[in-house]
């Protein structure tokens, strides 16, 4: 039967799951360094410093030079597009020194298809309103993915948590919040997707992890990877730990080497949270109505 809608070739279809199994191999997940200028502009103007280009590129060096260890964590980098144009100090392009390292670099090319359904925690909401949400938008948007028939084994999906809202007076566990997201899933995700990668939305560092943790552990089945594209849970730490300074090279990449390293043990189930976290790691990164 002919189908009206132009199908990927088999060599297609291959690369693209090829791809996306590879982004999310072993625990690795996705660092979302695709801030736009406005949203790294009101991040710098938190550690007091100017929202340039070169201040955008220098923290965003330290982030892509980092020991070549992080491509055991960090399987994909969505940059932004100025990023992608953007070079080191020595005149090398950011791209080619991620690809360097075996990681999966890009915008939307070079990448998968990631689908970006996110219920946004604004709102006094509880958990279990937010559950019913999450299950009607991703029910909607796996119904349209079929309708168009997509490639669903070569894309990505990066949904949020089920969490309550931020204003709400409840609080839940790291296994509410699992229990409550995987059973989201399990009802409206197909087998077919090879992986899902929740955004942080503005948890603190150290709640996504957590978070991220216990849906790992969650005693229900799992079909696909469960894993991370985080911007915000990935650089508040290396951010407050640089604050615009070179001589905070050294501290900027060892925070940022341990929550990647953090995410990768939470994506196996495997995170035991030791010492006392930075108070970086354990601050809110909520903003109101906030934009990518
Ligand atoms: P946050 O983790 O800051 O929500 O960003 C996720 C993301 O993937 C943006 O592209």
């Amino acid at each position: 039967m002919a189908y009206p809608f132009p199908a990927l070739t088999p060599e297609q279809k291959k690369e693209l799951s090829e791809i996306a199994q590879r982004i999310v191999a072993n625990g690795k997940g996705i660092l979302a360094a695709d801030e736009s200028v406005g949203t790294m502009g009101n991040r710098l103007q938190r550690i007091q410093v100017e929202n340039t280009e070169e201040n955008r590129r220098q923290f965003r060096e330290l982030l892509f030079t980092v020991d070549t260890s992080i491509n055991q964590s960090i399987g994909g980098v969505i940059l932004f597009h100025e990023t992608l144009y953007q070079k080191d100090s020595q005149g090398k392009l950011f791209r080619n020194i991620l690809r360097e390292k075996g990681i999966v670099v890009g915008i939307k090319n070079g990448l998968v298809p990631i689908v970006e359904p996110e219920v946004i925690p604004d709102g006094d909401h509880d958990m279990e309103h937010c559950q019913y949400v999450t299950e009607k938008v991703l029910a909607a948007v796996y119904k349209a993915l079929n309708d168009h028939h997509v490639y669903l084994e070569g894309t990505l999906l990066k949904p949020n948590m089920v969490t309550a809202g931020h204003a709400c007076t409840k609080k839940y566990t790291p296994e509410q919040v699992a229990m409550a997201t995987v059973t989201a899933l399990h009802r409206t995700i197909p087998a077919a997707v090879p992986g899902i990668c929740f955004l942080s939305g503005g948890m603190s560092e150290e709640d996504a992890t957590l978070n991220l943790n216990a849906i790992n552990l969650c005693p229900l089945p799992k079909p696909w990877k469960l894993s991370f594209s985080f911007g915000r849970a990935l650089q508040a730490s290396a951010l407050a730990a640089w604050s615009g300074k070179a001589a905070n090279k050294k501290a900027t990449q060892e925070a940022f080497m341990k929550r990647a390293l953090a995410n990768c043990q939470a994506a196996r189930g495997q995170y035991v949270h030791s010492g006392s976290p930075g108070a970086a790691s354990t601050q809110s990164l909520f903003t109101a109505s906030y934009t990518y």
